[in-house]
């Protein structure tokens, strides 16, 4: 087996991309990615520069016209376009596809009216829709079953790393385009046209690479077949998402974080303007976002490596919009520029642990709807926002805030648009929060201090305990459990709210335990099962009942804990001590009784009070219980602060004023001394 193993591990498989039909696929759709992202940069730009001289209003809503052109096409033909692709020849739904957007992108510069501007993009687009189904439908075809996260992966790089690419691409060509005005007359101040070109050349280049792609199955009838329609899809995803808090969380979240960039890329023309950047400073505002996400999944999420990552996720939503609100009200864009980077590394760092999160708790038959589901959402919120944000930009115009008497603060609408989407993000970001947070009652400022620090928080600090937690311990028959529940009335007639439990089975799994444990029926269990289940029924309990107790504020009594499991198992069925204390810690996750209170009686004289059939344990031999007896005294004798012994064979009003005089120690407001009682006249705890 252990040599089998060790073959199976050294036999690596190849890089997904050493599979030469997916490399040819995945290069094509690399090209496309970067025409598609040059080609939403360009034709934006191109859109403010026909309509530059009909003043800022128009010039908003002309922008915000290419974004409508682009999204209309997926909301009204997607469903659509979908079928057909699963009905068609793929490889050549795909090659006819580039064909027609090379021509129809070549058209924009050549005609170079801004009406043909939109009724291209919207063309482009149906395109777009056929070619995008056909080619994810292509990717199982040519990609083994488990290498299809790793080619998913990789598609995912590669739609978004090509936009930094593009925006680097943009501003270098705007740069270059007024050198090369000089040669070629035609392209004086028109920056974009050289754009355009080379979007197009990328779609041609596609056309050639997936023409030359014989790999992609001919019939996929059954593909059509299983495959369920939008809108089922779309209510199914539904009714999970809305159904599981953390997921509806992290889609809220992920979704806020969208319609924060797409806030940005939507005015960012704008706005650049108006602060005196051209192109290449558009282009560099563009990159800047891709940049920060870049640089926030990999190096935000190593900094802040020991933050709850629910915490962290809707942190950094909360911090992008802040970070937003600030772009937009500060005017210089080099600093705009550095808060771009930074709003982009917010957004990377929620879009990796999002992703990363479904797929870690979404069940298996339910992950790769939520993914598809996400992608449609986003994609829906990114294109509303982004026509949405100039649209608004452009009604709101331009304003002059007085400043005093001389100096002028200039607030447009691309402002409104960013301070609105800012705290949009935010307030996104505070929900996604409270509908995740796994560490409440953890100031999220201390945890964040000590996750910069690199320090991870220790889980006795996570509880912030505030209540008491007082165990008893004994053997059998040795009165423990008439004694706690005195001592509970005793503390609820202080005024303190005590909750009374004990072990085994205080929860619904503690109670099935609990009858595996005593039932006499299982004999034979073995000494480690048993020392399990008892851990298993303790950290059930720890879980559910005294944690929750002690962070309430309640004082927890609880007759038995984890003295009895290295009294019993480790010195009774002579386990090693150390290993019982090693399943306890973990269990109980280090929690440790404030006040151990041992009563301490012979077990000749406990078991001799014991009435009824005896149990498993109590069945066993008189030196199992004489070791259980000495390890728990060692016990206590070891710890004497945190240990009352108690005489158990002392009459039982004795024994319980001498707990309360050693309980009274811990209590926060001193409870007056009983002395009166000493001949044991307490009718309120007398049984
Ligand atoms: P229970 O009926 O609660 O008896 P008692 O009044 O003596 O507490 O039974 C609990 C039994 O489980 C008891 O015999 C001791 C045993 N036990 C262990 O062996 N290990 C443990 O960790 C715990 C909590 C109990």
């Amino acid at each position: 087996m252990t040599t089998l193993g060790r073959n199976t591990a050294r036999r690596k498989p190849p890089h997904v991309l050493a599979n030469a039909p997916f490399r040819k696929l995945w290069t094509a759709m690399s090209v496309c990615s970067l025409g598609d992202w040059l080609n939403l940069l360009a034709l934006t730009a191109l859109a403010g520069n026909l309509t530059a001289g009909e003043g800022y209003k128009f010039q908003s809503l002309a922008i915000g016209g290419v974004f409508v052109a682009k999204m209309l096409p997926a909301i009204v033909l997607g469903p659509l376009a979908g079928v057909f692709a699963d009905r068609f020849d793929r490889r050549l739904t795909m090659f006819f596809c580039d064909l027609l957007r090379f021509a129809l992108v070549l058209s924009i510069p050549l005609i170079g009216s801004y009406q043909w501007v939109i009724i291209a993009t919207f063309l482009v687009e149906c395109v777009n829709l056929f070619w995008v189904p056909a080619k994810d439908a292509t990717v199982p075809n040519l990609v083994p079953k488990e290498r299809l996260e790793e080619a998913n992966q990789l598609n995912l790089l590669v739609t978004y790393g090509t936009a930094p690419i593009a925006a680097l691409l943009f501003a270098v060509l705007s740069v270059a385009d007024d050198a090369l005005a000089n040669l070629v007359p035609f392209l004086a101040g028109r920056d974009t046209y050289l754009a355009l070109f080379i979007n197009a050349l990328a779609y041609l280049v596609s056309a050639v690479i997936i023409f030359s792609l014989k790999d992609i199955p001919k019939n996929h009838r059954d593909a059509a077949a299983s495959t369920p329609s939008v809108l089922r899809q779309i209510v199914e995803g539904w009714r999970f998402v809305g159904g599981n808090r953390l997921i509806r969380g992290l889609i809220i979240g992920m979704l806020g974080a969208f319609a924060a960039g797409g806030a940005v890329v939507g005015v960012a023309k704008i706005y650049v303007d108006a602060l005196g950047g051209g192109d290449a400073a558009y282009g560099v505002v563009f990159g800047a976002v891709f940049v920060g996400m870049a640089s926030g999944m990999f190096f935000g999420i190593k900094l802040l490596k020991e933050l709850s990552r629910r915490r962290l996720f809707g942190l950094s939503i909360i911090v992008a919009g802040l970070v937003l609100v600030a772009i937009a009200l500060v005017h210089n864009l080099v600093i705009v520029v550095l808060l771009t980077v930074l709003l982009g590394a917010c957004a990377g760092i929620a879009w990796i642990i999002g992703y990363t999160m479904i797929g870690l708790e979404v069940d298996d038959s339910l992950r790769g709807r939520t993914f598809s589901f996400l992608q449609s959402l986003a994609r829906v919120t990114l294109l509303l926002v982004v026509a949405v944000a100039p649209t608004l930009a452009g009604l709101f115009g331009r304003r002059v805030i007085m400043v005093g008497r001389e100096a002028v603060y200039q607030f447009d609408g691309s402002n409104l648009v960013l301070v609105i989407g800012g705290l949009l993000a935010s307030i996104v970001g505070i929900v996604a929060l409270l509908q995740m947070d796994d560490r409440k009652g953890v100031p999220i400022v201390s945890d964040l201090i000590s996750a910069v620090r690199g320090e991870r928080f220790a889980p006795e600090e996570t509880e912030q305990a505030r209540g008491m937690f007082i165990a008893f311990e004994g053997g059998e028959g040795s009165g423990k459990t008439t004694q706690s529940r005195l001592l509970a009335i005793w503390l609820r007639d202080q005024g303190f709210d005590v909750v009374q439990t004990r072990e085994p089975g205080s929860t619904k799994v503690g109670m099935r335990l609990r009858a595996i444990l005593l039932d006499a029926v299982h004999q034979g269990l073995s000494a480690r099962s048993e020392a399990l289940l008892y851990a298993a029924d303790r950290a059930e309990h720890v879980e559910k009942v005294i944690r929750p107790a002690l962070y309430r504020g309640s004082m927890v009594i609880s007759d038995r804990y984890v003295d009895s499991s290295l009294a019993y198992q480790g010195a009774g069925r002579a386990l090693d001590r150390a290993d019982v204390v090693r399943i306890n810690t973990w269990a109980t996750g280090g929690l440790v009784p404030d006040l151990t209170v041992l009563i301490d009686t012979p077990p000749s004289i406990g078991l001799a009070r014991l009435g009824g059939a005896a149990d498993r344990i109590e069945a066993e031999p008189l030196e199992f219980h004489e070791r259980v007896r000495r390890e728990f005294r060692s016990l206590a004798a070891a710890e004497p602060d945190r240990y009352a012994v108690i005489d158990g064979t002392l009459p039982q009003d004795q024994i319980s004023l001498l707990i309360h005089d050693r309980v009274r120690e811990l209590l926060p407001d001193p409870v007056p001394q009983e002395s009166e009682d000493v001949t044991g006249t307490m009718p309120a705890i007398r049984d």
